[in-house]
């Protein structure tokens, strides 16, 4: 069963010369890059990609963060592609949740700073995938 999968190569792994690594690993793993777009992200597009996140004290901090510069954004599609995704990115704490062979557990120090986003479920996936990509959304 295919499924579709918004990732996000956040502003700490662009800046890092980390896009080729990151979409290298997508790509060993098998999965494959239906959309792809470097772009600068607006404070209303933060804010409605993190909404589940609006009332926790690292909010303000996580926008800043994640309008600090580019990002590259991808709908990545493959059997399980939501899962596949999340275990190549690792745990959200890159040193205390992800293990090593992971893109956090290899590549970062910080829970704010960890390189990567994936959609969480199909639920969160396709609202993601309309936020960022509302071309291929057929509404
Ligand atoms: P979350 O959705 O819990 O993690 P994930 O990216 O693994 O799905 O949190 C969203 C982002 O918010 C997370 O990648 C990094 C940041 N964050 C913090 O800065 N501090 C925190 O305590 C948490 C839980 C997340
Ligand atoms: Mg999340």
């Amino acid at each position: 069963m295919t499924e579709r999968t918004l990732i996000l190569i956040k502003p700490d792994a662009v800046s890092r010369g980390y896009i080729g690594e990151v979409l290298g690993r997508i790509e060993r793993k098998g999965l494959t890059i239906a959309a792809l777009e470097l772009k600068n992200v607006s404070n209303e597009l933060a804010s409605s990609h993190y909404a589940e996140h609006a009332e926790r004290p690292f909010f303000g901090s996580l926008l800043e963060f994640i309008t600090s510069g580019p990002v590259v954004a991808a709908v990545v599609e493959g059997p399980r592609a939501i899962a596949a995704f999340r275990q190549l990115a690792g745990g959200t704490d890159p040193v205390e949740k992800a293990t090593p062979g992971t893109i956090r557990g290899d590549l970062a120090l910080e829970t704010q700073e960890n390189l990567v986003h994936g959609s969480d479920s199909a639920e969160s996936a396709a609202r993601e995938i309309a936020l960022w990509f509302p071309e291929l959304s057929n509404a």
